[in-house]
């Protein structure tokens, strides 16, 4: 039996960890650190049994050394984090403050709680991304464990920033640390600010779908739960002090991505008569296709063109293969967001609005 602190646990990856962990290991305590910014949501864990919420924030270090004392906790899994590119571009300081500041302020906590006294056994594994290994061209190798680190937004650099912390206080300390650099996931509780949630919710009101540059950027998408999987597998059989890349295994251009979305959309549509009295603005309801919302609008600056994991170190060492493919993956998301509109409803409030409104400004 283990004992987790989740740090991020009400946010996208880390409720579907905590949801996964929870039927997966049933008599482990976990316990969920999260400040409830903008992407938090309570919401995200209802319905999951025996998990405590502390609202607190991961700067907070003596909270954080209370809770790993106190509750006896054995496991950290590290999710919380500011995560949102755009968001970086906009305003970096928060993800400064969050993903370098934070991480530090957990590893003093994990050092003085653990690396005190009897020095049982424990674990703090960080959960990162495959952003800060920088931009592929279309003909190189992908990301593996050894590839030297070239994080180009405020967002990478602050995640790579972190994870050189976690390194650290292995090599110096010997705090007992691993790491998971992961592509980009999709999949249920996704704010609805990132690429798959925001055009599925834009399809359905008949919104424009802003398309950055020429569409043709490529990421190796995951489903949520597979990320999961990878993160438990590197809970459990993963080496102390290693990193694992965790990848999808499936390279898309966005546009392959938002055609897929909408022709998935027009077949959801056209086998369901209620949804059109649901979402009378989608183009589907008036019988016309999707994709005629797509909108091409001024490029993301830094924009990073390419991304692809090699997971070779995670099948081999972990037995780690994702399980859901992208088309079987992307249908059970969307079946979610259709059956889960009070989820989405309660987030497009007026901080919502206003986000768009900044971001999109100026793009047309
Ligand atoms: P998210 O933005 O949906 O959730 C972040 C969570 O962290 C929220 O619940 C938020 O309230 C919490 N949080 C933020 N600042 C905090 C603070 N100072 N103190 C306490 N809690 C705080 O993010 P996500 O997409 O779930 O990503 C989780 C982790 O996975 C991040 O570390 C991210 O870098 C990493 N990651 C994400 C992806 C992806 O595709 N989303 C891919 C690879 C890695
Ligand atoms: P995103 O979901 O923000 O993830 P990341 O930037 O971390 O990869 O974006 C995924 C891709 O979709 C990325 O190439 C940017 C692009 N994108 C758009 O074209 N339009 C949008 O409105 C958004 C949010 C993203």
């Amino acid at each position: 039996m283990a004992n987790l602190l989740v740090t991020g646990g009400a946010g996208f990856i880390g409720a579907n960890f905590v949801h996964y962990w929870r039927e997966q290991h049933p008599g482990d305590q976990i316990v969920v650190l999260d400040s409830l910014t903008y992407a938090g949501n309570r919401a995200n864990l209802a319905g999951v049994n025996a998990v405590e919420l502390v609202e607190a924030d991961i700067r907070d270090e003596d909270t954080a050394t209370t809770l790993l004392r106190d509750r006896a906790i054995d496991t950290l899994v590290h999710f919380a984090a500011e995560s949102h590119v755009d968001r970086s571009i906009h305003g970096p300081d928060a993800f400064i403050d969050t993903n370098i500041l934070g991480t530090h302020s957990l590893l003093k906590a994990a050092r003085t709680v653990w690396l005190s006294g009897d020095g049982k056994p424990h674990r703090f594994h960080h959960v990162s991304t495959d952003e800060v290994y920088g931009s592929l061209g279309p003909d190189d190798a992908a990301f593996s464990e050894t590839t030297p680190y070239s994080p180009n937004s405020p967002y990478s650099a602050s995640k790579a920033a972190s994870d050189h912390l976690v390194r650290a206080y292995h090599h110096t300390y010997g705090l007992q640390v691993t790491t998971s650099n992961c592509s980009n996931n999709y999949g249920p509780y996704q704010f609805p600010e990132k690429l798959i949630p925001l055009f599925l919710i834009n399809a359905l009101h008949g919104r424009a779908l802003p398309i950055y540059g020429d569409g043709m950027n490529v990421r190796d998408w995951l489903h949520v739960e597979d990320h999961c999987r990878g993160i438990e597998a590197v809970l459990q059989r993963g080496r102390v002090g290693e990193t694992y890349c965790i990848g999808g295994g499936e390279e898309l251009a966005n546009l392959t991505v938002i055609d897929t979305l909408c022709a998935a959309v027009d077949a959801a549509f056209a086998g369901d008569p209620g949804l059109a009295q649901r979402y009378p603005d989608a183009p589907a309801a008036r019988g016309l296709p999707t994709d005629s919302l797509k909108t091409w609008v001024k490029d993301r600056p830094g924009h990073d063109r390419r991304y692809a994991i090699d997971e070779t170190k995670a099948r081999d060492e972990l037995g780690y293969r994702p399980a859901r493919d992208f088309k079987a993956g992307f249908a059970a998301t969307l079946a979610w967001y259709i059956a889960n509109e009070p989820w989405w409803r309660s987030i497009l409030d007026g901080s919502y609005r206003d986000w768009v409104e900044a971001n999109y400004a100026g793009r047309g």
